[in-house]
């Protein structure tokens, strides 16, 4: 959904987006999962708890309104997650994973809040909607505070951050240029 193509939710057919939607937070989930068994610190496994159990609950609220709309839930590739990391490289450390998280968190809350300010979107989708953006928020911030902690102790974390933020810009540019090429 992280194309020009993608900006806007057909308010006539929103299924296809809804699942876009569902399989993002599902490989969000994932991501958690993994990255929890790192986490070492009080703080951060209580919140990657807390986070997880977030990404579950957005799964099942996109699951519900697909079906409330008569739509099927479909698992659907996640585009943007593959190239993320393809340009980012195979995370090492718990550093690597957040500042990856933060990149791909960050990309989510924004494409929500495109999506949100639709005048013609179904209220079935702008209830759990606003509910999802304020959990996102939360994500960002949570893990921006978290880098900012082990900065402390590490100097490579800005340079770390600064590699990942290019990773999205590079995944980003690339399904653009893809979503062109495809005439969408
Ligand atoms: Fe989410
Ligand atoms: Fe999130």
């Amino acid at each position: 959904m992280i194309t020009s193509t993608g900006r806007r939710i057909d308010p006539e057919d929103p299924v296809w987006m809804l699942n876009q939607y569902r399989a993002a937070e599902v490989h969000g989930a994932g991501a958690i999962m993994r990255m929890a068994r790192l986490a070492d610190t009080a703080k951060l496994r209580s919140d990657l708890s807390r986070h997880l159990r977030d990404e579950a609950v957005h799964a099942w609220l996109w699951t519900k309104a697909i079906e409330e709309l008569g739509g099927e839930v479909v698992d659907v590739p996640q585009p943007y997650q593959a190239r993320l990391s393809a340009h980012f490289g195979i995370p090492k450390t718990l550093t690597d994973m957040l500042a990856l998280t933060l990149a791909s968190e960050k990309r989510g809350l924004a494409e929500y809040e495109l999506h949100v300010g639709q005048d013609d979107l179904p209220q079935a989708i702008r209830r759990p909607m606003k509910a999802i953006i304020r959990d996102e928020a939360w994500h960002v911030s949570y893990i921006e505070e978290a880098l900012q902690e082990r900065a402390r102790e590490d100097k490579r974390i800005d340079e770390i951050i600064a590699r990942a933020e290019q990773a999205d810009v590079l995944a980003v540019a690339e399904l653009e240029a893809e979503a062109a090429t495809a005439g969408g």
